[in-house]
């Protein structure tokens, strides 16, 4: 079973993603499919599409994106803000079929196609179709098996891989307390459960795992951080995170709960008179094929 995001969380975070990210590894993205006329993205666990409303700015031509996603209200809402995003900033956004969105950038159309799906069986996805197969915060619920299983079929399509927002297992909540260590350890416990992708979760481990796969696929790889920095005055991100982690770490410290309910209560405290800050470390890597 697919493991389950609210929607809300998907967009409150879209911002601190969207700040979060390497420009860097997108623009080398770009230049590999700099031959492709009209370049085709597969984004899986889309969630409410908020990589490609950043990503497809980097395309600047007509392109296409396969959004895949297991979660029918993630992915009907992908495209309700997708329509939203455009108008905001002066685009159309157009039905010209039932199958498509077509996003009218000034650059040209962006066609966006959703499909109801689990991604855990990757010989299942419509990888002859596209140029490209990009994720963003998903690779810490993948498992290694997953991850290797990926590898072989992009690289003898010669696809690249391009996953952004990996967790690192490095995070920090400002100013510290004493429930810290034992938050971050059921939190951490929490990352390498069974996410539904055949193994246990690679969680922190992400990062190392895809460049060490793709690297003994023939594939260049590079990283680059992406950290989620979230200020005082961004209390309700702040908030969110706190509870989040605390949610999590219950879930496994069940003898110390009382100290993890403390931890979270003071924290929200912390967050509502905007006196918490928070730091995230992520890593992006793109897998280029050799
Ligand atoms: C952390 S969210 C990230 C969403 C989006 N990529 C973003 O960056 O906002 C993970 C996404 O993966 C999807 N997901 C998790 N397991 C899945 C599976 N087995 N098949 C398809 N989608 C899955 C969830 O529904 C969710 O949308």
């Amino acid at each position: 079973m697919a493991e389950e995001f609210s929607g809300d969380w998907l967009d409150l975070r879209e911002p601190f993603d969207a700040a979060a990210r390497n420009p860097g590894l997108a623009e080398e993205l770009m230049a590999f499919l700099d031959e492709k006329a009209r370049p085709r993205f597969l984004d899986l666990g889309a969630g409410t599409g908020s990589l490609t409303r950043w990503l497809g700015h980097f395309v600047a031509r007509p392109h296409s994106w396969v959004l895949a996603d297991a979660d029918a209200e993630l992915m009907s809402r992908a495209f309700d803000t997708m329509m939203d995003a455009a108008y905001e900033i002066g685009w159309k956004a157009t039905w010209p079929q039932k199958k498509a969105l077509l996003v009218h950038s000034p650059q040209g159309a962006w066609r966006i196609e959703g499909i109801l799906a689990n991604v855990a069986t990757p010989a299942t996805l419509p990888l002859d179709s596209v140029d490209a197969v990009v994720c963003s915060a998903l690779c810490d619920l993948v498992s290694e098996r997953w991850l290797l299983e990926l590898a072989k079929l992009l690289a003898r399509r010669k696809l690249p891989f391009y996953a952004t927002l990996n967790v690192t297992g490095r995070e920090r909540f400002t100013p510290p307390l004493p429930g810290d260590a034992l938050v971050a350890r059921g939190f951490a416990r929490d990352q390498r459960r069974d996410k539904g992708f055949g193994g246990m979760a690679l969680g922190p481990a992400a990062p190392e795992a895809i460049a060490r796969i793709f690297g003994e696929h023939g594939y260049r790889v590079m990283k680059a951080p992406s950290p989620w920095i979230v200020p005082r005055q961004e209390d309700e991100m702040a908030r969110e995170l706190a509870l989040g982690h605390a949610e999590a770490a219950l879930a496994h410290e069940k003898r110390e709960a009382w100290k993890i309910e403390h931890w979270a209560e003071v924290r929200a405290e912390q967050a509502e008179a905007g006196a918490l800050s928070v730091r995230v470390d992520h890593q992006d890597v793109l897998c280029l094929p050799g």
